[in-house]
């Protein structure tokens, strides 16, 4: 037996690591294989499928099993994970009775954050680990969130509850729910394609907050819970609603030029322009621009979709070269407003499409797991007296 002294442990340091990258914004900390974006050229794929076709030609149900699935479903593949989510539709009576508690008043993303939580309450999975249970989860939450959205919207608006109906697929039994009759199949297709476009987007914020929370090994409901709060800040899904807002505030024609140069002027922020990413035209607001000046159209509301129009041409010039342009909130508002669909409910959609990606992004991390936890710089005192 050797009597050879053990080499010593290398040191441990708790010096700050060199990098430091305020916001994050050059630091990889996760692999995807659900969505790629190349911000200089403006493209999105989802597992390598153009965004632009995948509006075009796929429905949210499909596009939802390419993110979890990583490749197209056959017919029958497609028809399963339909009856699936349909037959998770309807939420716990508990949750019916908690919406009839929450103050008319609230803010539809408050109520949304607290009903996402709720859901664990009465899912006797909740605490359940592995990948299969998050995934019997995932589609329980991407089924059931358009459940709670549009009740709180009939409870607030005095409005009798609306059970969904499970012969429709998820954007019809939306929109079925928040206004108690079947939408014309246009209004179907058009929520359908706002669904398809906001299910992923790489490591963006409510995401990145949904994988720290699963890496934590904590439940899907939590990770859920944290990426709705982070999705609802106005540098982020907030900006839909604040687009709406900006319009509704500029009123007409008349009022943009001046509306916008005054805002430009005082060095504010335009809301639905630039993208921490994006620094050539979003992909997903090339499409939807095409599409909200149909819908505006169609539907008699051409004047906002003018208007937008002329926003951005203000802001393009005025920010040539600085790499910003609309992003995917922009026309979003105007399409969400034709679809007849409430300002303050905006956010909501966001979220219930996003939804599909948060859930495929947090299995993701549990395949491969490793706790996410960077280190902050210190920038206060030291050997301070205790007095
Ligand atoms: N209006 C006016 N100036 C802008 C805007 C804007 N919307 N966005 C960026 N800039 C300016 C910014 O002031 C900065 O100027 P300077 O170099 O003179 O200081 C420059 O462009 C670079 O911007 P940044 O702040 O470094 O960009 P960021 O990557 O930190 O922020 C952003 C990205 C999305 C938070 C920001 O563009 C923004 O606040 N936009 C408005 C809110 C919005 O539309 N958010 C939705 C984002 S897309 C969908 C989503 O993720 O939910």
């Amino acid at each position: 037996m050797s009597t050879a002294t053990p080499p010593a442990p290398a040191p441990v340091s708790s010096a700050p690591v060199a990098n430091y990258d305020k916001g994050l914004a050059n630091t990889i900390v996760a692999d995807t294989q659900m969505s790629f974006i190349d911000g200089a050229k403006g493209v999105l794929e989802y597992v390598g499928i153009d965004i632009d076709t995948l509006a075009r030609k796929s429905t949210y149900e499909e596009t939802v099993y390419l993110l979890w699935n990583t490749k197209l479903p056959s017919e029958t593949e497609l028809d399963a994970l339909k009856s699936a989510l349909r037959a998770e539709y309807e939420i716990p009576q508990g949750l019916y009775e908690m919406i009839r508690g929450m103050p008319k008043d609230a803010v539809p993303m408050h109520a949304l954050r607290t009903l996402v939580s709720a859901l664990a309450l009465h899912d006797p999975e909740a605490d359940t680990d592995g990948i299969e249970a998050s995934k019997r989860k995932a589609l329980r939450l991407v089924a059931k969130t358009p459940t709670l959205i549009a009740n709180f919207d009939r409870y607030r608006s005095g409005k009798e509850f609306v059970r969904p109906n499970t012969s429709f697929d998820i954007a019809t039994n939306f929109l079925w729910m928040l206004n108690g009759e079947k939408p014309t199949d246009a209004m179907s297709r058009g929520l359908d394609i706002c669904l398809i476009l906001h299910a992923d987007h790489g490591l963006n914020a409510s995401t990145f907050a949904a994988r720290v929370t699963i890496a934590t090994l904590s439940d899907l409901y939590s990770a859920m819970t944290t990426a709705v709060g982070t999705l609802k800040g106005p540098l982020h899904g907030g900006a839909n609603e604040e687009v709406m807002v900006m319009l509704d505030e500029i009123g007409t024609m008349d009022n943009v030029d001046a509306f916008i140069n005054g805002k430009l002027e005082r060095k504010e922020l335009i809301m639905g322009f630039g993208h921490r990413v994006y620094k050539a035209y979003d992909p997903r607001a090339t499409y939807l621009k095409t599409f909200a000046q149909q819908i505006a159209t169609d539907t008699g509301n051409l004047r906002l979709f003018e208007m937008s129009q002329r926003i951005e041409s203000i802001v393009l010039d005025a920010k040539a070269g600085k790499g910003i342009f609309p992003n995917v909130d922009f026309y979003s508002a105007t399409t969400y407003h034709c679809l007849g669909i409430k300002t303050d409910l905006f956010t909501c959609m966001f979220a219930m499409s996003r939804m599909s990606g948060w859930c495929g992004h947090c299995i993701e991390q549990l395949q491969d797991n490793r706790l996410i936890r960077p280190q902050a710089k210190y920038t206060g005192p030291h050997d301070v007296a205790y007095v």
